[in-house]
């Protein structure tokens, strides 16, 4: 009778020992992103961005702590969606995040939904994304959002006869189509469109074309990374002697690269989200932690998509008490925060699980000895105009 009660007390104690186990389990964050790769500064910029935010805000979140996982996807959907699968099923991952690239994002879309997971697409811009799966939620932005703004600005300050240049796949067409359209709206007009591979672009033949067409401006989208190489060939060209102007998203004169693109990237304007000299107290506080922490690396917009990503997946923690409810609570949690980022105010929208966020213009301008993108304009919460429902 006594060893069976002992047993019994012995049972019970083991039990409650496993039960506070699984109180204590960690919450894991899997992070699938490009580190390897075309897109590797994507990955390294997130990365940096994530550790950061932890760094700032502790591994605890609601008594729980919270791990990172960072996987490599090098920029191929199907390792994407491979990684997403055993994130999910072998490490038991509660939030996927990251998705350098559009088409990482849409191979992984359908097992977030199967898995009912959500995903937080922390860099990747088409606006079809957040329609592939209703656990996506986005805290990037998309070309639509950006093209508008130049769609609108150019040709109200004298660029009347433009040329497109932009990489062929999701946000290039989204970024071509969106410009375009609001060229013609404002009179302007798109004297021809040209689509780059996205893999290894040989940009010459294609700027020979546009100094050869004359026209007032050259809009250009190229996913982040690739900017450098589009201003070198310009220059080297000599297309901006020959009156032509460089116009395009953010992307073009990515943070990450502005600096080492010379003079010559003097007086180029982009639209975009986010510029590491906005002059918010928010902005230098997250700029001079992010380069201390990473060797003076200046942060990019990939960076701030990557941060603001990792405050909503901690908010949601918060809200649901440490991920209480599993996906589909914090998926509801996700949608309709509202916070101030780097960038400025941001909101997700909890219809449409996208980000709505302030589009700046900016001009690249040299300031204290570095190039810069300085706003000197802003359109306030635009919400993607690219959704189809
Ligand atoms: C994308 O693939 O969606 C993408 C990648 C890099 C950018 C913008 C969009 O800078």
């Amino acid at each position: 009778m006594k060893t069976f009660l002992n047993l019994r007390a012995l049972m019970l104690t083991l039990g409650m020992t496993a039960l506070a186990a699984q109180a204590q389990e960690s919450f894991k964050i899997g992070l699938i992103l490009p580190m390897t790769g075309q897109q590797a500064t994507t990955g390294k910029q997130i990365e940096a961005a994530a550790r950061l935010f932890m760094a700032q805000n502790g591994d605890k979140v609601a008594g729980r702590k919270v791990e990172l996982i960072i996987k490599d996807d090098g920029g191929i959907p199907d390792a994407a969606k491979r990684i997403a699968q055993e994130l999910v099923v072998n490490d038991k991952v509660g939030v996927l995040g990251g998705f350098g690239l559009t088409p990482l994002a849409l191979a992984t879309a359908p097992i977030a939904t199967q898995s009912k997971t959500p995903m937080v697409v922390m860099a990747a811009a088409t606006s079809i994304i957040t329609e592939a799966s209703p656990f996506i939620v986005r805290t990037s932005f998309t070309l639509a959002q950006c093209s508008v703004a130049m769609g609108d600005w150019a040709p109200k300050n004298g660029i009347k006869r433009v040329v497109t240049l932009v990489s062929d796949y999701g946000p290039g067409i989204d970024a071509e189509r969106f410009f375009k359209e609001r060229m013609l709206l404002n009179s302007g007009q798109v004297i021809e469109s040209l689509r780059v591979p996205l893999r290894n672009p040989d940009f010459a033949p294609f700027l020979q074309k546009v100094r050869d067409l004359k026209p007032d401006a050259l809009f250009v989208f190229v996913p982040s990374g690739a900017g450098a190489a589009v201003m070198k060939q310009f220059l080297e060209r000599g297309m901006d002697k020959a009156g032509i102007k460089l116009i395009g998203t953010g992307d073009l004169t990515d943070d990450d690269q502005l600096n080492d693109m010379g003079e010559g990237a003097l007086g180029v304007v982009t639209s975009h989200h986010y510029s590491a000299v906005h002059p918010s107290a928010v902005n230098k506080k997250f700029v001079d932690a992010f380069k201390k922490a990473n060797n003076g690396m200046r942060p990019n917009f990939m960076a701030v998509g990557g941060y603001d990503g990792m405050r909503v997946i901690y908010e949601a923690l918060k809200n649901t008490k440490g991920g209480q409810g599993g996906g589909e609570a914090l998926l509801a949690a996700m949608k309709g925060q509202i916070f101030e980022s780097p960038r400025g105010q941001i909101f997700i929208d909890a219809q449409t699980r996208d980000i709505v966020q302030n589009i700046y213009l900016r001009r690249v301008e040299k300031k204290d000895g570095e190039l810069y993108n300085v706003e000197f304009d802003v359109i306030k919460e635009v919400k993607d105009p690219g959704k189809t429902k």
